[in-house]
């Protein structure tokens, strides 16, 4: 039996990744991350000072990645391990977001990854976290959402993130490294983000996260009515 698979695709801020961790423990299905894999990737290729434009070598970097994901408690974040360190802090950094963003564009990076991904479609289920998980990784995945919400929301979403781990906030700033980031992620060529032709759009504008965690529950069980009832 295949694994039953829920994607969550969007721009950063929309409130996927809480979402994500959500409905897997909700439904105690595995969860992949898979903007880590490509923070990760930018990570590795900066500290071992590669050219983030030399495709090939960053390419290599992403097939031999030496990950591991550690699942936090409910509610705590899972732990990311590189190379046998603790990266989970740098990991949700600005900075690697920036790195992630222009490794994310090489498509030598993109085809090292899928098959990581893929391997994540484990019983009892996986919950997909990122950007082309319904369009690319998961193109028959059972139930498809694409969540978007305003950059305006995002960015105080974002600065209210930063002002709770104690950092400086620039709204302005943080708007126009979103605007940026969007922009760069759905202008690439290969796999830009968009929303898969059969996804269910929802914008979280103006909503919290629980009322977000509530319809897209209600969507999992209707489309997996039949897996539920233990068919
Ligand atoms: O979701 P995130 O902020 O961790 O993603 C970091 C970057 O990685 C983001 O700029 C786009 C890229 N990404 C991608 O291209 N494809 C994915 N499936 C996930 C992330």
């Amino acid at each position: 039996m295949t694994a039953p698979v829920v994607t969550i695709d969007g721009p950063s801020g929309s409130g996927k990744g809480t979402l994500c961790q959500m409905l897997a423990h909700q439904l105690g299905w595995h969860l992949l991350d898979s903007g880590a894999l490509y923070r990760l990737t930018g990570m590795a290729a900066d500290q071992r000072g590669i050219d983030l434009a030399e495709e090939s070598a960053v390419a290599e970097i992403a097939s031999s990645l030496d990950v591991a994901f550690i699942p936090g408690e409910p509610g705590e974040p899972t732990r990311v391990i590189l190379d046998g360190a603790d990266v989970s802090t740098e990991l949700r950094s600005e900075r690697s977001g920036g790195l992630a963003s222009q490794v994310a564009v090489l498509p030598a990076v993109r085809k090292a990854l899928l098959q990581r991904q893929r391997d994540f479609a484990q019983l009892p289920g996986l919950v997909a976290d990122g950007r082309d998980m319904g369009t690319v990784v998961f193109p028959q995945a059972g139930l498809k959402v694409f969540l978007t919400a305003s950059a305006e929301e995002r960015a105080e979403r974002r600065a209210k993130q930063l002002k709770a781990k104690g950092e400086s906030v620039n709204l302005g700033a943080l708007l126009g490294e979103i605007q940026a980031r969007d922009e760069r992620d759905s202008q690439r060529e290969h796999a830009p983000l968009k929303p898969a032709g059969d996804a269910v759009q929802l914008d979280s504008t103006g909503l919290a996260i629980e009322e977000v965690f509530q319809r897209v529950l209600t969507l999992v069980s209707t489309r997996f009515a039949v897996i539920d009832q233990g068919d």
